[in-house]
């Protein structure tokens, strides 16, 4: 090996040059990660502010989840599902109690959660509500994320996600955000299946739409036989103070995706959940995935849920976020517009016209100061750390955000 060889540089170099140019990371090197922490190739320590985009809200390595992973990968990782094994029904069995769901039906990544439930609404369209042959239609509301797969980026308004990946899946309908009456105008199609929505627009910079927003979308769609479909794969599992974001207006959607959380960070594990009248829908042989249900992620599933509960991380989310924002709204600098946010997924919004490079400037300088985040959509920070957070290290957190924000 080349004597630069551990240098943050050389591993840098590496991925430009051996990977695709399809992430723009902020220039730090991780190796290793405790908890709330994450060390770099020189083992400098920073905060994690972002946790992988909340599927670390347990925090990094845990344990308890280390330990059923461990377990269980030496006895048996994958079947597929040709085969039963003694794990799968264990973790559907916790997930659907917890959850207040008939069935689950396993995946790996949030988008093909995604995928999952918008094919189950088109069975059930087609086979319950009657529609005609191949004219159900999906609606989404405006900057929606779901993931990167063709039929996500379909429902993407968001040129960079969509540009040049034309022909788009047909049968969609784009909607405002947060507006009951687009939602009631659309919903008087007789061919919409369902409309899909995050509880919280994450990426598109943690916009939290009104209280009463998710009440009126479950009154709509029942009103109208439509199904209603919670994106919770980023808002799940305890970010936003409740186990799931939706349970913030005591409302169950028709089906529910969760994904990234659901292994703590170990592997992708995503998850639909339904009654039966929805999931029965679809029958053997008409959906899959080859590692979807692994005995594996069936093991670590079923820690992860149990460090969530156990360890009261919705609580912490509730109470430690509420400070989070009281405080940085308290840092009283003129960058800062807006601070937003519910539980611990949350924003300082710092330009919502984009086009300026602020929150990237920030970011590195708070990178410098040990603590990790990153911008979202143009100028707007995302502040997700892992949910096993405590105050002290918060406090250490506000005064590193403040200090770097007091650079400019
Ligand atoms: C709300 C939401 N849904 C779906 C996804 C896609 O998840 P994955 O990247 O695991 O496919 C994401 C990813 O950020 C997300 O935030």
């Amino acid at each position: 090996m080349k004597s630069n060889a551990k240098t943050p540089e050389y591993y840098i170099q590496l991925e430009d040059k051996y990977g695709a140019h399809n992430y723009h990371p902020l220039p730090v090197v991780l190796s290793r990660g405790e908890g709330v922490f994450v060390w770099d190739v020189n083992n400098k320590k920073y905060f994690d502010f972002l946790s992988a985009y909340s599927a670390v809200n347990q925090g990094h390595c845990h344990p308890h989840i280390l330990n059923a992973l461990t377990r269980q990968a030496k006895q048996l990782t994958l079947t597929s599902r040709a085969f039963y094994n003694d794990q799968l029904g264990e973790y559907e069995k916790l997930i659907t109690e917890i959850m207040g769901y008939d069935k689950i039906l396993p995946m790996n990544t949030g988008v093909e959660g995604g995928e999952t439930a918008i094919k189950l609404a088109k069975k059930w369209a087609y086979k319950v509500k009657g529609i005609k042959a191949n004219q159900a239609r999906i609606v989404f509301a405006k900057n929606n994320f779901w993931g990167r797969t063709q039929a996500a980026v379909s429902a993407s308004t968001d040129p960079s996600s969509y540009s040049d990946y034309g022909p788009f899946m047909p049968g969609y309908d784009i909607i405002d955000y947060n507006n009951l009456d687009a939602l009631e105008n659309i919903l008087k199609n007789h061919d919409v299946a369902a409309f899909m929505v995050e509880p919280i627009q994450g990426e598109a910079g943690v916009v939290v739409p009104d209280y009463g927003y998710l009440k009126g979308v479950r009154n709509l769609c029942t009103k109208y036989n439509v199904l209603f479909i919670a994106d919770e794969v980023q808002t799940g599992l305890c970010r936003t103070g409740k186990m799931l974001c939706v349970q913030h207006e005591n409302v169950q959607p028709d089906i529910l995706i969760l994904g990234k959380a659901l292994s703590g960070g170990f592997l992708p594990i995503s998850a639909v959940l339904a009654n039966d009248d929805i999931m029965l829908c679809i029958q053997a042989g008409e959906h899959g995935s080859t590692y979807g249900g692994n005995p594996l992620a069936a093991a670590v599933g079923i820690a992860s849920l149990e460090v969530l509960i156990e360890e009261n991380l919705a609580e912490n989310a509730e109470q430690l976020g509420q400070y989070l924002r009281t405080q940085l709204q308290h840092i009283n600098h003129p960058l800062i517009q807006v601070v937003r946010g519910k539980g611990l997924l949350n924003a300082i919004v710092i330009d919502e016209k984009e086009e300026s490079d602020t929150a990237w400037k920030i970011c590195m300088e708070m990178s410098k100061n040990g603590l990790l985040a990153k911008p979202t959509h143009g100028n707007i920070i995302r502040f997700a750390p892992p949910l096993t957070i405590s105050k002290n290290q918060i406090d250490d957190c506000l005064e590193i955000i403040e200090k770097s924000f007091r650079q400019f």
